[in-house]
């Protein structure tokens, strides 16, 4: 998967977290000056990352233009701006004048608080940015400030880690059961792993390997190499358990979000044309970093 971050900043706060990012995940960075159709050829995902600039992320129209044009290319998208994290309207609202509804669902997109450098700043941003905390009466914009923090990149780490962490399970009832779907859990440890497992392998065909594939019960439950405490210490494991009307529909974590204490995974379902009526249900299984096990989980279906 090659992987590249594609900057805007003026004052420094974009290239920063552009920075981290690419530390983290060892990809390549660039200017948003030499983006060109030549220099972003190869990349499977583009990272694009702007300063918020009177309520636009900037340059985002281009990017999403060229995008347009390279539908293989995926495209992940992170803001940087002087609004705190912590005013979830302000920043909805960005994201829906930003973004489609469409958009919204399909283009991962992350908030990382920055700040303001009047210092670095050009003579017309400086002006328009005097003017604006005049207007807003919030004194905290008449000066130059930093809440920048490698804390808000983790969300996005997470989303580009879990493309190869989200596991999809056919266990079907064994016999009726009444039940609410969607059900959704966290499991912490490899005990508690087994416990889950032990206490619901009478209720839900996890030996079945549907189509020829592993069953749940082989790859996950009693697959110590990969579900072991070693495991557990970095991830958490989310259990999203559905019920479908329909054995041929499949399911796509689309996205992952973090933001004020809450998680919200976004899963679609696709339904074939002609499907089958029998009822199905499904384990979708994600691993989290640890640091987000203890958010509220929002589903998305
Ligand atoms: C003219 C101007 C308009 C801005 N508009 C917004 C805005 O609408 N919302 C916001 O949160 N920050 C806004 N900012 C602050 C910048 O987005 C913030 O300082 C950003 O982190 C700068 O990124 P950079 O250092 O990479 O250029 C504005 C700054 C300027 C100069």
């Amino acid at each position: 998967m090659k992987i590249i971050i594609v900057y805007n900043s003026k004052t420094g706060f974009t290239k920063r977290y552009a920075e981290w990012i690419a530390e983290e995940m060892n990809c390549d960075i660039l200017p948003y000056k030499e983006f060109t159709e030549a220099t972003a050829n190869g990349f499977d995902i583009i990272i694009f990352g702007s300063r918020l600039f009177v309520g636009k992320v900037e340059y985002l129209d281009k990017i999403k233009s060229y995008i347009s044009k390279h539908p293989e290319q995926k495209l992940i998208v992170f803001a940087t701006g002087a609004t705190p994290a912590a005013e979830e309207e302000t920043i909805n609202k960005i994201w829906t004048d930003n973004f489609s509804e469409t958009e919204i669902k399909t283009i991962p997109h992350y908030y990382m608080q920055g700040g303001l450098d009047y210092g670095k700043m050009g003579f017309a941003d400086g002006t328009m940015m005097k003017v604006a905390a005049k207007l807003s009466k919030d004194p905290a914009l008449k000066k130059s400030y930093d809440i920048a923090s490698r804390k808000f990149i983790a969300p996005l780490l997470n989303h580009l880690k879990k493309d190869s962490k989200a596991f999809y399970y056919r266990a079907d009832l064994s016999g009726y059961t009444e039940a609410e779907y969607p059900v959704s859990f966290t499991v912490n440890s490899a005990s508690e792993l087994h416990d889950y497992y032990e206490n619901n392998k009478g209720k839900y065909q996890f030996d079945n390997g549907y189509y020829g594939e592993t069953s749940m019960a082989d790859d996950m439950f009693l697959n110590a190499s990969k579900f072991g405490e070693a495991f557990f210490n970095d991830y958490s494991l989310l259990f999203v358990v559905l019920e479908e009307g329909s054995g041929s529909v499949r399911h796509k974590v689309e996205s992952i979000s973090a933001e004020n204490g809450s998680l919200s995974v976004n899963i679609t379902k696709t339904r074939p044309e002609i499907g089958t009526a029998d009822i199905a249900h499904w384990h979708i299984v994600l691993a989290l970093d640890k640091s987000l096990s203890e958010m509220q989980k929002v589903i998305i279906l």
